[in-house]
């Protein structure tokens, strides 16, 4: 066995695939133009050589430390947490001894304030993840903890202190200003496709986590895209673009949900990273298919029910893994009613849970694809990345937009800055003054 896509449910002959599938000499062609010119980092990881020697030259900093607070937000904090939960799930049992990652990915100022009273400064470092170097959520935290750290350690806080950004913004200008270690997120490396560089990469490697063969992985799935030789036929069998070109035509269909269902417990937190990556590059010009993240068997007893009959608009990625360890047996003596599973491993439970929602799934008319691992490891999920980013890429190309920008969440950016007094940004202060000052029907309940 090895990884594979099993196709079987995912209900081609409904779709109309080929529609898709004849652009492959297209696509290929656009592939190589990309690739060649840079524009695509993603997939030619042009940064991997210096990045390894960045980690191996931090390797032991790193572990002078028992804490580590990454501050980031999407992009910057999202990989970094389904690498956390999948491969060091320690941190959330008991007995737990260290090392401990906080992701600050939210302006909540509850929870800040606990980071601040109770991480030790001296034994934490602090992770500045932002590709803009100027995002106000990830900023802003770092004003805060840098005024933290400066009080408790004097002089010593940029020692503290890591940063990971661009070439140019606030970040960067900080970095020179203080002389504090930065590394790049390379040029063309937008957010939710950078968990392969420092970004997740850093995190992963203050846990201990085997980052060279996830990022093996990674290579394996997408070297055959930055083939400069590519063609229709190579580009047509790469199961990246056969994803494209599945949800493509589900989207023509009317398919406007695309389930995550992670049937890797430990790997859940993929379906938050999947569904920004899905959202954020997909939903545009009253385009796209809505990400739903599901975690089995968790959510059998919670929105399954709407999965398997409401409405007939949903298309599911079902990740399993067939050798997920057993875990301890049943006792041999159990209840009559229970007597199914006496004797037997935990882990046939999922298993078994996992095929009947899967079958449940197809028989009420859900297309779906199963991501079948051979094992849970890092170089595993490495291949997921790479395929799962590969394809979202394809699909906005197939879909006539770009995957890469995010415009739409400007504007709220901007509304909530003009809210707090920044300079310009007339437009929006008249908006807002227009918004606030309309009536409103209020009603108390
Ligand atoms: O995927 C994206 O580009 C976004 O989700 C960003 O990651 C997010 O907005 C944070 O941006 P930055 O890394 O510039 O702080």
């Amino acid at each position: 066995m090895t990884d594979i896509l099993d196709w079987t449910g995912a209900d081609l002959e409904r779709l109309n695939i080929e529609s898709s599938a004849s652009k492959a000499e297209t696509v290929a062609r656009r592939l190589i133009q990309e690739t060649g010119n840079g524009d695509l980092p993603f997939l030619t990881m042009p940064y991997l050589n210096e990045l390894k020697t960045q980690l191996g030259d931090l390797r032991g900093r790193l572990q002078s430390y028992d804490h580590m607070l990454l501050l980031g937000i999407g992009g910057s904090a999202l990989g970094a947490r389904a690498l956390q939960k999948a491969f060091f799930p320690q941190q959330d049992m008991p007995g737990h001894e260290g090392p401990w990652l906080w992701i600050a990915d939210n302006v909540d100022p509850s929870t800040l304030d606990g980071y601040l009273d109770r991480l030790p400064p001296e034994k934490t470092v602090v992770v500045t993840v932002s590709k803009s170097g100027g995002t106000i959520e990830t900023v802003g935290q770092y004003f805060i903890v840098r005024d933290w750290m400066r009080t408790v350690l004097g002089d010593r806080w940029k020692e503290n202190m890591l940063f990971v950004t661009g070439e140019s913004g606030f970040l960067r200008d900080e970095s020179e200003a203080h002389g504090i270690t930065t590394l790049p997120v390379p040029e063309n490396l937008g957010g939710r496709y950078s968990v392969l560089s420092a970004v997740g990469m850093i995190p992963a490697l203050f846990l201990g986590l085997d980052v060279d063969a996830l990022l093996e992985g990674a290579r394996e799935v997408a070297a055959p895209l930055t083939d400069p030789e590519l063609d229709a036929v190579t580009l047509g069998k790469h199961e990246s673009f056969r994803l494209a070109c599945w949800g493509k035509s589900l989207m023509d269909a009317g398919f406007a949900e695309l389930i995550f269902f992670a049937y890797i417990p430990l790997w859940a937190d993929f379906g938050d990273w999947f569904a920004q990556l899905w959202a954020e590059s997909l939903g545009k010009n009253g385009k796209g298919s809505q990400p739903i993240p599901a975690v089995g068997v968790t959510d059998q007893h919670s929105v399954n029910q709407m999965f398997l009959d409401g409405p007939r608009n949903k298309a599911c990625l079902f990740l399993t893994c067939p050798e997920l360890p057993d875990g301890p047996r049943f006792p041999d003596e159990l209840p009559a009613k229970f007597d199914y599973v006496q004797g037997k491993p935990f882990g046939e439970l999922i298993r078994a849970e996992g095929l009947g929602t899967m079958m449940a799934l197809q028989k009420n008319g859900v297309p779906l694809v199963e991501i079948r691992m051979e094992q849970d490891a890092p170089r595993q999920a490495g291949k997921m990345i790479a395929l799962l980013g590969a394809a979202t890429i394809l699909t906005g190309w197939l879909m006539d937009i770009n995957p890469l920008d995010q415009p739409a969440v400007e504007l709220g950016k901007r509304l909530a800055k003009a809210r707090l007094g920044a300079d310009g940004l007339e437009p929006e202060k008249k908006d807002l003054d227009a918004f606030l000052s309309a009536g409103r029907e209020i009603r108390e309940f």
